[in-house]
């Protein structure tokens, strides 16, 4: 569906890019002509997701944790040593369900550290950067569905994810005048072994949530990655500060006071509700 070199001569870092949605990500901005960077805590993954992809394209790996400040500096200037980056995308996540009382600060700081303040470091580390180099620069975060409205048993990612999406559109402001472009995709569930183990870790869990989305299917890799891919396109330059919601239809399904009413009312019973013909 895009032009094969859409992204050539664009070097662009995905956090959490070993696996997941940031390895999908990754294969597709290879495939279009990028060079990509992927960053992690877990050398030994990053390394067999670069030489899996390496065929693609030019692929590097740099450990890095990005709630640790030092490190994410250290990894911009070892990255910007051979040239600038000009996409990074915040994907990197921590994630798990659990009763919100039973939370303990380490839990919190855990989950704060890596989505909000992740993704706050590498914007801030690349955004300086481009900002005093005048060079134009595009930050595409990954957020999730229940950023705007909150959401029960995962409230230390509602909470990140929130700030996450602040940051976008304050941002997407403050630095538009300067060619820099800040986005977001709020993804609804998509398989990953990394997702799926957190939060939908039973399959009673995840029949919930078919259930719950208009579409009765999950999410691919490949139309994340799709989208993922227009947003940071210069094709796209026009959207800035937005976050697209990608879900099936499923946030809606589930704002909508009617909605479910199709998994309950058969035909007999829409038959028996319509006025009687006279
Ligand atoms: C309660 C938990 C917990 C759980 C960990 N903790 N798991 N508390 N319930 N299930 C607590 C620990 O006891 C510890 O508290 C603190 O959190 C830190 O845990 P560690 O294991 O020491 O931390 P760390 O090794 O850094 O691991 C971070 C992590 C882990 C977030 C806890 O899950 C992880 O590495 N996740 C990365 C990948 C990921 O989560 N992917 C899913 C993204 S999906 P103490 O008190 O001992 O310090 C997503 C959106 C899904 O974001 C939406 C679907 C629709
Ligand atoms: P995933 O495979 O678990 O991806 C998370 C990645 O983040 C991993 O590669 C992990 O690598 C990395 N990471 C975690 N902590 C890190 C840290 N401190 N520093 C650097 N990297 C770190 O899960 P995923 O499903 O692909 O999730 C990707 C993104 O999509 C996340 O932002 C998630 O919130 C979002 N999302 C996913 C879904 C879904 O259904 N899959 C839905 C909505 C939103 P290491 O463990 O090696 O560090």
């Amino acid at each position: 569906m895009f032009r094969p070199d859409l992204l050539k001569a664009k070097r662009i870092l995905i956090t959490g890019g070993g696996t997941g949605l940031g390895r999908g990500m990754a294969t597709r901005f290879l495939e279009l002509g990028a060079t990509v960077y992927i960053c992690g805590r877990r050398e030994e993954v990053l390394q067999a997701t670069a030489k899996e992809l390496s065929s693609k394209g030019p692929i590097h790996a740099i450990a890095c944790d990005v709630r640790d400040l030092a490190a994410v500096e250290a990894m911009m200037n070892s990255i910007w040593s051979a040239g600038p980056i000009d996409i990074l995308v915040n994907n990197a996540a921590g994630n798990f369900i659990a009763r919100t009382e039973e939370l303990s600060p380490g839990a919190w700081n855990s989950v704060i550290g890596i989505v909000l303040m992740g993704s706050l470091s590498c914007t801030m580390a690349c955004g300086r950067r481009w900002l005093s180099s005048k060079h134009s620069g595009t930050v595409l975060s990954i957020s999730a569905t229940y950023a705007p409205v909150g959401s029960a048993y995962v409230v230390p990612s509602a909470v990140s994810k929130a700030g996450v999406e602040a940051l976008t559109r304050s941002l997407a402001v403050e630095w538009g005048n300067r060619g820099i472009r800040l986005n977001a995709i709020a993804p609804g569930p998509i398989p990953t072994q990394g997702a799926f183990s957190r939060v939908l870790p039973r399959p009673e869990l995840e029949t919930l949530a078919l259930d719950r989305n208009p579409l009765h299917r999950f999410g691919t890799i490949e139309e994340l990655a799709n989208l993922a891919v227009f947003l940071v396109s210069d094709g796209s330059g026009y959207i800035n500060g937005e976050v697209i919601r990608m879900d099936g239809g499923e946030f809606l399904q589930g704002a909508g006071e009617f909605s479910s009413l199709g998994r309950i009312l058969k035909e007999e019973d829409w038959q028996a509700i319509k006025p009687k013909k006279k």
